[in-house]
C-alpha cells in the first residue's frame, strides 16, 4: 500500500500569529490517521508552527544546499532541524521561475537533503507554453534525470515527488483527473525503468495545482495520485482537511 500525503504549502502568506492558529486549528480537526499530514510555513514561522504541530509534520519551502558560513541570506538544513522541520519542498515551480533555480542546482538540493538524513518533496512540472506544444512528459523526464535519477534504489523509494504544471498553479484551472493520471502514470513507469517496480510502488507522487475540496476527490481517485501540494486551499483549516478526507 502506498502512502497518501496531504501536504499544505503556505507561501509567503500569514503571519506569527495566524500561522500558530492555522496550526492549531488544523490539528483540532479530525482527519484519517492513515493519511500523513504537513504543512510548509515560511521560514520565520516554523519554530512557533512545529512547537503547535502533533500529528502535522513541519517543513520548509526551500534551503541551501551548503551547511553554513557565509551565505547571506540562506538557511540550511541543518538550521531548518534544530527549530523542528523534518522535511523541505525542492525545486517548487516559483523557486524555478522567480528565483532562477536549475536543475543542477536542485540537485544540488537534493544530496544537502539526502547528506543530513533530511526528507524532501522533489516538485516538476510544466509551463503552459510547452503543454501547449504538446512537450510536458519529455519536459518532466529531464527535470527528474538531471535532479533526480542519480540517487540509488533505497533513497528513490523514499523519495516524494509533486507534479505540479505551473499552468495549474493559482489560475484556479485544474488538470483534469486524466490530465494529472497520465503524467502520474509516466513518472511511475519512467523510475520503473530507470530502477525497478518494486522501487516505482514505493514513491509517493503528489498532485498540486488548484487543487480544492470540490475536486480533489476525482484526482485522489486515480491509480498513481498519493494526494496533493496544495495551495491556497491549505490557508483553511477546514478545506486543508476535508482534502485529506477526500481520499
Ligand atoms: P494552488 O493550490 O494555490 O494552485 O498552489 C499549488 C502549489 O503551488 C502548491 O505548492
Amino acid at each position: 500500500m502506498r502512502r497518501k500525503i496531504v501536504a499544505g504549502n503556505w507561501k509567503m502568506n500569514l503571519d506569527k500569529v495566524s500561522s500558530q492558529q492555522l496550526i492549531r486549528d488544523i490539528e483540532d480537526r479530525k482527519s484519517d490517521a492513515e493519511i500523513e499530514l504537513m504543512v510548509f510555513p515560511p521560514f520565520v514561522f516554523i519554530d512557533g508552527v512545529a512547537d503547535e504541530a502533533k500529528q502535522v509534520r513541519v517543513g520548509a519551502q526551500d534551503f541551501y544546499f551548503e551547511n553554513q558560513g557565509a551565505f547571506t541570506g540562506e538557511v540550511s538544513v541543518g538550521q531548518l532541524k534544530s527549530v523542528g522541520a523534518s522535511i523541505a519542498l525542492i525545486g517548487h515551480s516559483e523557486r524555478r521561475e522567480l528565483f532562477g533555480e536549475t536543475n543542477v542546482v536542485l540537485k544540488k538540493k537534493v544530496d544537502a537533503a539526502l547528506a543530513s538524513a533530511f526528507d524532501f518533496i522533489f516538485c516538476c512540472g510544466e509551463p503552459l507554453n510547452i503543454r501547449k506544444t504538446g512537450r510536458e512528459f519529455d519536459y518532466v523526464k529531464v527535470q527528474l534525470e538531471e535532479s533526480l535519477f542519480h540517487l540509488t534504489p533505497e533513497q528513490m523509494s523514499n523519495t516524494i515527488i509533486a507534479y505540479e504544471p505551473i499552468w495549474a498553479i493559482g489560475t484556479g484551472e485544474t488538470a483534469t483527473s486524466q490530465q494529472a493520471e497520465d503524467m502520474h502514470a509516466a513518472i511511475r513507469s519512467w523510475i520503473s525503468e530507470k530502477y525497478d517496480s518494486n522501487v516505482a510502488e514505493k514513491v509517493a507522487i503528489l498532485y498540486g495545482g488548484s487543487c480544492k475540496p470540490d475536486n480533489a476527490k476525482e484526482l485522489f481517485a486515480c491509480k498513481n495520485v498519493d494526494g496533493g501540494l496544495i495551495g491556497g486551499a491549505a490557508l483553511k483549516a477546514d478545506d486543508f482537511i476535508a482534502i485529506a478526507n477526500s481520499f
